[in-house]
């Protein structure tokens, strides 16, 4: 049992995924026997609807000056942020001397779009490595984290915000009451928050349970968005289905009032009630279609590694191939390395099942027939990439949707 951290509610999960490490924890030999631990469990809010880690690692664990994610190592996430900047700029930072903040700017992958159009703009991100980057390329950032309190600073120093964003960070923050509370004080009467996150629909309806890691404490939906943001004042205006990070909800929302709500916050909401995201059983459903996955996967990776003679190649040492390879059990006996093209990451090991991780000229050397793909997620990107390996009749074993080689 835990205490729902959006409404105090009692809850209880519907799945653990057994011992995990931190996701995005790679880490050498010399580290593995200190590695650290905790038991990913998920459950399932039945008063606010909201999805859930009951547990989850201290945030210095995981958000630190070695922090392993670049947003602009991909290119679909570069255009995609500058596509939103662009936005941004067109809608609602067109007064005079707009101010925009962002909660987790990571390496600046979206703030440089504003820095160079001359916008005033403040990002906040704790991890010391990705924010060196930013200010780097000129990005004003702060090392912190988001919450109240530095809510209140960024107001004393710069003023009230047109526009707070933040994307593939709010699902991360477990104190969410207080960084709400920050957001409603910062943001100018007409100011908008405007977020996005992986979407809790997608998850249910592709079974991407690699999704779920330790540093995605919530899993959203527009149904658990608005019981969440009600406590403060704050409402759903409208919502953005984006195809990013294997479906993302993109969620607006302003002080109550302020602004028009869409027919489109409507239409969501049904289609949610529809797939019965605030049922118990649709998540007893994704226990079960998760350990369907599971078994499939690897039955497959045992049958390729039977007809062939040695392990597969994984593509893409992503923070959701954590949760995969610790839930399957599946070591360096079923995936001989995992290449990647992040230089902190190379010549590590995965965490938890300690597979080796190499840079992608690797695959080449090797000639492998099959390869797993963790970055399903960029595969478009990917697969324009990979067309030699794709032209010699290179396999892709793919587990999302389903299990299966393409
Ligand atoms: N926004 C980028 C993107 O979408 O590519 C980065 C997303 S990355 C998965 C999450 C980022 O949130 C990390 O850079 C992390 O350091 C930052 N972060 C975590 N907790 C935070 C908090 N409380 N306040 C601000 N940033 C935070
Ligand atoms: P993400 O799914 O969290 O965005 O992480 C993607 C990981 O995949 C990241 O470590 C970089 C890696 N990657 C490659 O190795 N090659 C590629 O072509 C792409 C797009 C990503």
């Amino acid at each position: 049992m835990a205490t729902c951290r959006i409404c105090d509610t009692l809850y209880e999960e519907f799945i653990s995924f057994g011992e995990m490490p931190i996701a995005n924890g790679f880490l050498p030999p010399e580290d593995f026997d200190q590695e650290y631990y905790f038991e990913m469990k998920v459950g399932f809010c039945s008063s606010c609807s909201m999805v859930q880690l009951l547990e989850q690692p201290q945030r210095e664990r995981m958000f630190h000056e070695d922090y392993a994610f670049f947003s602009s190592l991909s290119k679909g996430q570069t255009a995609h942020f500058k596509n939103f900047a662009d936005s941004l700029m067109s809608e609602y930072l067109t007064g005079d001397d707009p101010f925009a903040v962002e909660i987790g700017s990571n390496d600046g992958i979206m703030l440089q779009n504003l820095a160079s159009a001359g916008i005033r703009h403040l990002g906040v991100e704790p991890s010391e490595n990705v924010a060196n980057v930013a200010r780097e390329k000129g990005i004003n950032t702060i090392s912190s984290f988001f919450d109240e309190k530095l809510a209140a600073d960024i107001i004393e120093k710069h003023g009230r915000a047109d526009t707070i964003s933040s994307a593939n960070v709010i699902c991360h923050i477990p104190y969410i009451h207080s960084v709400l509370a920050g957001i409603a004080k910062l943001l100018k009467p007409r100011g908008a928050f405007i977020f996005e996150d992986p979407y809790l629909g997608d998850i249910i309806e592709k079974v991407s349970y690699d999704q779920i890691y330790d540093e995605h404490v919530f899993y959203f939906s527009a149904t658990s968005v608005s019981n969440m943001i009600k406590q403060h004042g704050l409402e759903l205006f409208d919502v953005e289905h984006l195809n990013v990070h294997g479906g993302s909800m993109r969620y607006f929302i302003a002080k109550k009032g302020s602004r028009k709500v869409t027919e489109d916050v409507q239409t969501v909401l049904a289609n949610e009630e529809r797939l019965g995201i605030t049922l118990p059983e649709t998540y007893e459903t994704l226990r079960r279609n998760i350990e369907g996955s599971r078994d499939q996967l690897v039955k497959l990776l045992n049958e390729i590694k039977a007809a062939q003679g040695s392990p597969v190649i994984a593509y893409g040492a992503t923070s959701k191939s954590t949760t995969v390879l610790n839930y399957c059990n599946i070591g360096p006996d079923l995936i001989a390395f995992i290449s990647d093209t992040t230089p902190l990451k190379q010549n590590k090991f995965s965490p938890g099942m300690h597979i080796p991780i190499k840079a992608s000229d690797e695959i080449e050397k090797n000639q492998p027939s099959h390869m797993l793909l963790f970055a399903w997620n960029h595969m478009q990107e990917i697969m324009n990439k990979e067309t030699a390996y794709n032209n010699r009749g290179g396999k892709w074993v793919v587990y999302v949707p389903e299990v299966k080689v393409i």
